[in-house]
């Protein structure tokens, strides 16, 4: 940040930063239930088409003009026209926002975490999650109650990340990628050996290779493809822009790309293996039948898994805890990279300290995040979820698709990829960026309008409303205060 430039001080550091950044919570909950309602084996043929086409063209991007650059996202698109800057505190509110939200699954998936060792989930999982540890009242009127061990979590997560974010590049995020990332696979891959082994878990994997060919046909299924791309490797967050500036000269960009983003997506085949196998076991012992336990996101991990646990025997013992323990690392690596880069843009622009800054954006955070504390927390956070995600975001990495693709000089960025890569890019990566990325942004896009316009009740609204208006003025205030050093303005 400030100061002396940060730069990884190996490659290896920055892929697993970059690994760490796009496995989370995605990959873990995510993927599997977007696999399964979208043709199983068949969907992988969209998938890797929108992993190639779409996601592994855009973090190139990304990695170009971080690395061109050298500098944060905010700098970066003043350089490139002057009246851009808004959109970079646009695109970097809305990364800030969410990263409230997801510190506070992660902080639930910390209480869980000690559960596990008891199965202090008792009978009822879904009761448990709800009443006991959620105290969910499902009316706005529960912002008045604060829920304390949920704040308490909340808290340890913020204080977690600020404590990696104030620590010099290496020694913090650095550091803490090179022994997260090697423990999650490790916890993986023991989670997947066991789960293949369970009775009944043919019934769960098989799914997954089951082929459902008219689901090629229906564009949803293509738009759910790209949707999982986009998510899951964090695309247009700044995160990749952010760590490719800090990569030395002479870095291999294009290999580096190729590599991440076949990590992130092995990771999540591999695991939905685990849990696919996981479920065909609790389908045959609970007589359930398979498509009511492929639920997405904290139904799966906070209830179904729980009832899953419930009826494993004493290997529950070590397989619950490594499994809350793989969301906790991965959702931190994810924490930390979403806050990066929103950091890496207030420090140089204000010339704060590293330290200075993850203070602030850690206090502010916190006090955002504690609102996900309260009665009506889980509320709160759907809506958050849906139009944060669906809509705000899109709308972001469209804007960046266009800035990048039509207003920068985009043949520099050609240049800059293949200088030292051995894998080259050209005229095709040109196309994608320029009009078949964009036209699929738009398309789902609009179909994130649509979800987000389908929740009309009052309180939806009224939330929208204000994420609506801090989307608006946070990026004005931003851009109009003025930077601390001249040399922010130079072009
Ligand atoms: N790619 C990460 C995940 O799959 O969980 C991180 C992430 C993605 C965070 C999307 C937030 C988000 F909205």
């Amino acid at each position: 940040m400030s100061g002396a430039k940060s730069e990884w001080n190996n490659n290896i550091t920055f892929i697993l930063a970059m690994i760490g950044s796009a496995v989370g919570l995605g990959n873990i909950w995510r993927f599997p239930n977007v696999l399964y309602s979208n043709g199983g084996g068949t969907f992988m043929i969209p998938y890797i088409v929108s992993l190639f086409l779409l996601g592994i063209s855009f973090v190139l991007v990304e990695y170009a003009v971080g690395y061109k650059f050298k500098t944060s996202l905010s700098k970066i698109l003043y350089k490139v026209h002057n009246r851009l800057e808004p959109v970079a505190w646009l695109v970097l509110t809305i990364v800030f926002l969410i990263t409230t939200y997801y510190i506070c699954v992660v902080g639930w998936d910390l209480i869980y975490v000690v559960l596990s060792f008891t199965k202090a989930w008792g009978s009822n999982p879904d009761m448990f999650f709800s009443q006991s540890v959620l105290h969910d009242i499902d009316s706005i009127s529960g912002i008045t109650t604060i829920v304390p061990a949920v704040l308490a979590s909340i808290v340890i997560i913020w204080i977690t990340a600020w404590a990696i974010l104030r620590t010099n590049l290496n020694d913090g995020i650095g550091r803490v990628s090179r022994i997260l990332l090697p423990l999650l696979f490790i916890i993986v891959v023991i989670i997947v050996a066991y789960a293949v082994t369970l009775p009944g878990a043919s019934t769960g994997y098989l799914q997954i290779l089951h082929p459902d060919w008219s689901a090629l046909m229906k564009a949803d299924v293509w738009l759910a493809a790209f949707g999982q791309i986009v998510f899951s490797l964090s695309l247009g967050m700044a995160i990749a822009l952010t760590y490719a500036s800090y990569l030395p000269e002479g870095s291999k960009l294009v290999d580096n790309a190729f590599f991440v983003a076949f990590s992130n997506s092995g990771f999540e085949i591999f695991n939905s293996i685990g849990i696919f196998s996981i479920l065909g076991f609790m389908a045959m012992t609970s007589g359930l039948p398979f498509n009511e336990l492929v639920t997405e996101g904290t139904g799966l991990a906070f209830v179904v898994f729980p009832q899953v646990l419930n009826v494993m025997g004493p290997s529950a013992q070590i397989i619950g805890p490594l499994f809350f323990l793989c969301i906790l690392f991965a959702g931190i690596t994810s924490i930390i990279a979403l806050l990066e880069g929103v950091c890496y843009s207030i420090s140089e622009k204000f010339a704060f300290s590293r330290k200075k800054t993850a203070t602030i954006v850690c206090i502010v955070g916190a006090c955002i995040s504690s609102v996900f504390a309260t009665g009506c927390g889980s509320l709160i956070l759907a809506i958050f979820d849906t139009f944060l995600n669906n809509f705000a975001l899109l709308f972001a990495v469209l804007l960046e698709c266009i800035i990048f693709g039509w207003i920068y000089d985009f043949d520099e960025l050609i240049s800059t990829l293949n200088e030292y890569s051995t894998i080259k890019v050209g005229k095709l990566w040109k196309i994608i960026i320029k009009f078949i990325l964009p036209i699929c942004i738009t398309f789902l896009w609009l179909q994130g309008i649509y979800y987000t316009l389908s929740e009309a009740d009052p309180t939806s609204i009224a939330i929208r409303g204000i994420l609506l208006a801090l989307l608006i003025i946070l990026p004005i205030i931003f851009t109009k205060l003025p930077a601390k050093d001249e040399d922010y303005y130079k072009t």
